[in-house]
C-alpha cells in the first residue's frame, strides 16, 4: 500500500498528509480534523507562554485521539529597535492614516525560544512530534525532547541544510522548495533567488540524508502528493491547501484573494515580517519594497495590525504558488479527498 512506511508507521498515520502548523493561522480544530481524519495535524506554538501552549494542546487532545505536531519557528532577538526603520515606519504610517487605524504601533519583537518552561511541558505532555522553523534548539534541548519518545522535524531548503539537520539528530527532514506559502525555513541564510524548487530539490535530499524526507511547497491535490511520493517522499507537508478549510483560522479578505489566486500571483518578500516569506502580491508589499524592513519579527508587529483594514490590498496573504489548486472543504474531506486522488493517480501509473 503506497501509504505505508517507516514515518506513517511511526507516528500511526493512515495518510503520509501533514497540515503545516501556521503559527496562529492553524486552530487545534484544523489539526484534531487533520489527524481524525488518519493525517498528522501540526499548531503553532510561536508566541505563546508554555501555559497557552499547554492549554492549546489539551484543546486538540479534547478533539482527537490521533498524533500531533507542534511547531517551534526560533528566532534571535531582535535587540534594542530605538530608531531602527524610520522610513519603513513613515511609510506604514501613510497606510494607516489611509485606513482610519490611528498610529502605528510601537515596533515589538522578541526572540523565538524553546525556553525552560516550554521544555517542561513539552516533557510532560509529549505532544508525539515536535518541529523547529528558521533553527534547531540547544542540542541539549533536542536531546531532552527526544528521550521522552518525542518524534523531532525540522525544515531545509537546500540539501546542504538537509545534512546538517541530519547530522543534529533530526528523525526526518522536510525538504521545502521554492513554491512553499509562508516563511522560507532556511537556517544557513540560503540567497532566495538561489533556493530550488521542490522538483529538482526533493531527489536530491532523498538521495544525500537517510531519514525519511516530507515534502512541501506547491502540493495541493492528489497529482502532486503522487509526484512527491514518486521523487523518494516518505510524507507531504501542504500549508496554503489548508488555509482555505473553515477550521483554518484565516480572515475572508484572505480566503477570497487564495479564491481568486492564479499561479503568477505570488513573490517573496521580506517587507511584511522582516524575513523572506512567500505572499499573493498586493501594494503592502509593492509599496513597502521600496524601503528596508525592521528586523524579524518587529516588523510583522508593525504590518499585521493592517489587516483590521479589511482592504487585502494592505493585507498579509500568506499563499504558495499552487493556490490555484486549491479547494474550500473541510479539513478532515480534504485529508481524505487527497489521499483517494493520489491512490486514483499511483495508480494510473502502476503498470
Ligand atoms: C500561512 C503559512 C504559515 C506558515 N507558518 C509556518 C510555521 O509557523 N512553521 C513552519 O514550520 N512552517 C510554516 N509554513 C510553511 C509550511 O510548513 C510549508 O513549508 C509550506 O506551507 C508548504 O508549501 P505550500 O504552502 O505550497 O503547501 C507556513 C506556511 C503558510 C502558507
Amino acid at each position: 500500500m503506497w501509504s505505508r512506511n517507516a514515518l506513517t508507521k511511526r507516528l500511526n498515520l493512515e495518510w503520509p498528509i501533514l497540515q503545516a502548523p501556521m503559527g496562529n493561522l492553524s486552530t487545534p480544530s484544523l489539526a484534531a480534523a487533520v489527524s481524525n481524519a488518519g493525517g498528522l495535524g501540526g499548531i503553532g506554538m510561536w508566541g505563546f507562554s508554555a501555559d497557552d501552549a499547554e492549554r492549546r494542546i489539551a484543546g486538540f487532545r479534547q478533539q482527537s485521539g490521533g498524533a500531533l505536531n507542534v511547531n517551534y519557528p526560533l528566532w534571535d532577538d531582535p535587540g534594542d529597535l530605538t530608531g531602527v526603520g524610520q522610513e519603513m515606519c513613515r511609510r506604514l504610517q501613510a497606510f494607516y492614516d489611509e485606513s482610519g487605524l490611528g498610529a502605528m504601533p510601537e515596533p515589538v519583537g522578541s526572540g523565538g525560544t524553546v525556553d525552560a518552561e516550554h521544555l517542561a511541558m513539552l516533557k510532560h505532555v509529549k505532544p508525539e512530534v515536535v518541529s523547529f522553523h528558521f533553527a534547531l534548539p540547544e542540542p541539549e534541548v533536542l536531546r531532552e525532547i527526544k528521550s521522552a519518545g518525542i518524534y523531532t522535524i525540522a525544515s531545509a531548503t537546500t540539501v546542504a541544510e538537509a545534512r546538517i539537520l541530519e547530522e543534529s539528530g533530526i528523525n526526518a527532514v522536510i525538504a521545502q522548495g521554492i513554491e512553499a506559502g509562508g516563511h522560507r525555513g532556511t537556517f544557513t541564510g540560503v540567497d532566495i533567488a538561489m533556493q530550488p524548487g521542490l522538483f529538482a530539490l526533493l531527489p536530491q535530499v532523498v538521495d544525500a540524508v537517510t531519514v525519511p524526507v516530507i515534502a512541501a511547497g506547491g502540493i495541493a491535490d492528489g497529482r502532486t502528493v503522487a509526484a512527491a511520493l514518486v521523487l523518494g517522499a516518505s510524507a507531504v507537508q501542504l500549508g496554503t491547501a489548508f488555509l482555505r478549510c473553515e477550521e483554518a483560522n484565516v480572515p475572508d479578505d484572505h480566503r477570497a484573494a487564495l479564491g481568486k489566486a492564479d499561479d503568477a500571483s505570488t513573490v517573496v518578500s521580506s517587507v511584511v515580517s522582516g524575513r523572506p516569506a512567500r505572499f499573493i502580491r498586493n501594494r503592502l508589499i509593492d509599496e513597502l519594497s521600496q524601503s528596508e524592513p525592521l528586523p524579524f519579527p518587529a516588523q510583522l508587529s508593525i504590518t499585521t495590525p493592517l489587516r483590521a483594514s479589511g482592504d487585502p490590498e494592505l493585507g498579509s496573504l500568506f499563499s504558495g504558488q499552487s493556490a490555484a489548486l486549491t479547494r474550500d472543504m473541510p479539513a478532515g474531506e480534504l485529508v481524505k479527498t487527497l489521499a483517494s486522488e493520489t491512490g486514483v493517480c499511483l495508480k494510473q501509473f502502476g503498470s
